[in-house]
């Protein structure tokens, strides 16, 4: 069946990292009804709201990219906020999309539903086989939740009302939009703005906490809503036979991994910054390894397109058009 471009499709968190690429992309592939309201004007925490905007709205579609998002150090101070704004976001939007008729949902996870020491790659049948890195277990929990929300709704009325709501779990992402927050960002937005700081202070050494050995998996946002798009699209049939019906979600990674040490380094290239790279090994390296098993999605017939080098060059250009304020040497 011919794919309808007029559909109505409701973007939730337009305005965030992955929200804002997913909305590019649908643009992009010719996708006219594109639905969106900011947090202001819409509070997805709030059910008597989120019920009014869809039985206003009535979308075919929902993507839900909003989602209450930070680095260690927030999950670490914010534990309460993290559970319970996701919970009432996936709860709100999943459970009113249904009311009003929605068909077709892709819920955004993450890799941290899986266990602390899962074996690497991490494969979707990882899924509640251990337990889960203790610094962000709230938000792991609930974006768990997300999946089995999204799980017991197909269960219960796939065949009765026709419904298909599915889950994707990205790696670490990056790219235009990211939070460069100087405490609450995650590691590639952390280290664009440290560098991008030692290089316009002529600092001679940028310090990385840890020893640099541990090895990360990094997604260019844009790859993420091309695979978002892509997961949406598949058939049912195809998407059922390649998924299980409790353990329905699909990994979305880049395919391998770098250390952090390359990464630096490659950040560093980007940004033009020639100073000397130290190392603070007095400091916690975290987890040796965290890399996703994209079997499932490459075997659909997807794969990340940006590299590294490319993508921390868009991602730094993005930073330099967003970011007057560091530009100009303030630090807020
Ligand atoms: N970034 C990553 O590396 C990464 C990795 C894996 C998975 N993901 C997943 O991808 C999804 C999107 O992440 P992101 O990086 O795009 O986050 P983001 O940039 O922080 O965007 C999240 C969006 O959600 C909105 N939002 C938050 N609370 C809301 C509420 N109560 N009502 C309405 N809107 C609300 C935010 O609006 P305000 O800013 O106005 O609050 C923001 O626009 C999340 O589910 C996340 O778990 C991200």
């Amino acid at each position: 069946m011919p794919t309808d471009l007029n559909q109505k499709i409701y973007v939730a968190g337009h305005r965030g990292m992955v929200g804002s690429a997913i909305v590019r992309t649908l643009q992009s592939q010719g996708f006219t009804n594109i639905v969106t309201r900011s947090h202001a004007q819409l509070d997805l925490t709030n059910q008597a709201q989120v019920k009014a905007f869809f039985e206003q709205e009535k979308p075919a579609q929902v993507y839900l990219a909003a989602a209450k998002v930070g680095g260690i150090h927030a999950n670490n101070t914010f534990p309460a906020e993290f559970i319970y704004q996701n919970l009432m976001m996936e709860a709100n939007v999943i459970h009113q999309a249904f009311e009003a008729g929605v068909k077709k949902l892709l819920f955004l996870g993450s890799s941290c539903i899986y266990p602390k020491l899962a074996p690497q790659p991490m494969a979707e049948n990882a899924l509640l086989t251990g337990t889960l890195e203790s610094t962000n277990e709230p938000y792991a929990i609930a974006k768990i939740a997300g999946i089995k929300l999204c799980e017991s709704y197909n269960r219960q009325y796939g065949q009765s009302h026709g419904i298909d709501y599915r889950s994707v779990m990205p790696t670490n992402l990056y790219g235009p939009g990211d939070n460069y927050h100087p405490e609450n960002s995650h590691v590639i937005p952390a280290l664009i703005r440290r560098f991008h700081e030692a290089k316009v202070s002529n600092a001679p050494e940028v310090l990385i906490w840890g020893t640099g050995t541990p090895k990360r998996e990094f997604l260019y946002v844009d790859d993420m809503a091309a695979a978002s798009v892509f997961v949406m699209t598949l058939s049912k049939a195809i998407y059922e036979q390649q998924t299980e019906t409790m353990q329905s979600h699909i990994n979305v990674g880049f395919g391998n991994d770098v250390t952090i040490a390359d990464l630096a380094k490659a950040i560093a290239k980007a940004i033009g910054y020639s100073g000397k790279i130290g190392f603070d090994t007095s400091k916690p390296d975290g987890a040796p390894r965290k890399w996703m098993d994209s079997t499932r999605i490459n075997r659909l017939g997807w794969q990340a397109k940006v590299d590294l080098e490319a993508g921390l060059k868009e991602a730094y250009s993005d930073f330099l058009k967003t970011h007057t304020d560091v530009l100009a040497g303030k630090t807020s």
